[in-house]
């Protein structure tokens, strides 16, 4: 049989999921026959799910249903193309009001995913002429978006502010004409922490620079109706750019960046996964606003207390970790052990994802257990329970 020079490429594919593979870091996905909420089903198998960013259980809320389908009679699915080019559809609009209204900014301006906002944003304000000063446990997309910039980077070990506050220095000795732009997160994705807002505000402020907070997992769990880490700290009107995503605790797709309105003008003229991105479908944002519209209403604050009923509910139990978010992780050490770990709990009928490298730093393969508002104190005590099993080393 003729071999042509492209038969290097499966060997390639072949070769490199085998060492994937023999690491135990291979990916697999599962399919759910159930919409994504509390429960679940997968291959005829009911499981609790404690794996969902749905904090407030608003992915399969009716009323966000209820408007989805309300504005696809309106305004049909597809968006055509991107806003640029084919006009923009009034639900995006909408969106965009409501959500510089919920963040008391002066704008804001929707990507179609938090991934997209970051890549889009970051190497549009920034180049290689700039300083970016990141957390070291910043999410892929925050990572990726500032290498794409071909800024200078500097990583501060994670919430260390006096290392924050040295890169912050050696960019105004080494790069003294340059902007610096510091980006954190609020709550950290894969250990559920808070960012020392405050100070970091602080020390940005004092060196001169900009910082860029993704909320996406502080965002309908932190602050006054769930307007983030931002509004608790009292530091929103000192934050240049507020990153949200909208299909976490709000329950549908996409995500924001909140700020003023120059910055939306800019990042419209800039944000090359803006320009050249075609828009969302016009019923997924009409949700969207429906999921901003519940948080700000009596419903959203039950919600909210509920969800945090569960977090301090669980990190009472005994060794269980206290989280001061809805994300509880259970550091389990080694890639295979957290698989294994997991696949217990999935045998005791709990979806659990075990989160290994490359998402977290190699030997600290965890369980990420998240938690929602729809959770009951049942489904957590046996969730619990089941940790406690001797089988289970890392809480037992
Ligand atoms: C901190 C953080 N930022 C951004 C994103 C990306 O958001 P999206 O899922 O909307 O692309 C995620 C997603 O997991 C995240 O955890």
């Amino acid at each position: 049989m003729k071999h042509s020079r492209a038969d290097g490429w499966d060997t390639f594919l072949r070769d490199s999921l085998a060492g994937i593979e023999k690491a135990g870091l291979l990916r697999r996905l599962r399919v759910l026959d159930s919409p994504q909420t509390t429960h679940v089903v997968s291959g005829r198998r009911r499981l609790v799910n404690f794996s969902s960013n749905d904090y407030l259980g608003l992915a399969n809320h009716p009323a966000l249903r209820e408007a989805a389908v309300q504005e696809w009679e309106k305004a049909g699915y597809g968006a055509g193309a991107s806003r640029l080019v084919c006009g923009t559809l009034a639900a995006h609009e909408r969106l965009e009001e409501a959500i510089a209204g919920f963040k008391r900014t002066e704008a804001a301006l929707t990507f179609s995913s938090g991934y997209a906002a970051a890549m889009g944003s970051i190497p549009a304000i920034c180049s290689k002429e700039d300083v970016i000063i990141l957390d070291k446990l910043c999410h892929a997309c925050l990572v990726d978006a500032a290498r794409l910039s071909g800024a200078h980077l500097r990583v501060f070990p994670h919430n260390d502010l006096d290392k924050l506050e040295s890169h912050l220095q050696w960019a105004r000795e080494k790069h003294p004409g340059s902007r610096v732009l510091v980006v954190a997160e609020s709550v950290y994705s894969m250990d559920g922490d808070v960012a020392p807002l405050r100070e970091i505000v602080e020390l940005k402020d004092r060196h001169g620079a900009w910082l860029f907070l993704d909320e996406a997992h502080g965002v309908g769990v932190i602050g006054e109706g769930g307007r983030g880490l931002a509004e608790q700290t009292g530091t929103g009107d000192r934050i240049e750019i507020q990153m949200g995503t909208l299909g976490k605790a709000l329950g549908a797709h996409g995500a924001y960046l909140a700020g003023s309105p120059r910055l939306r003008e800019f990042l419209i003229n800039r944000a090359r996964s803006f320009i050249y991105s075609t828009a969302p479908p016009a019923p997924v944002a009409a949700a969207a606003v429906k999921a901003v519209e519940i948080l700000g209403s009596r419903e959203g604050a039950s919600l909210i207390k509920a969800l945090w009923h569960n977090i301090h509910f669980l990190g009472s139990i005994p060794g269980i970790p206290k989280s001061a978010s809805a994300i509880v992780p259970v550091i389990i050490g080694g890639e295979s052990e957290a698989m294994a770990a997991g696949e217990k709990l999935l045998a005791a009928g709990f979806l659990v994802p075990a989160i290994r490298y490359p998402t977290v730093a190699k030997g600290t393969a965890r369980l990420r257990i998240t938690l929602s508002a729809t959770h009951t104190e049942e489904d957590v005590r046996r969730l619990a329970e089941t940790l406690a099993l001797p089988c289970f080393p890392a809480v037992s």
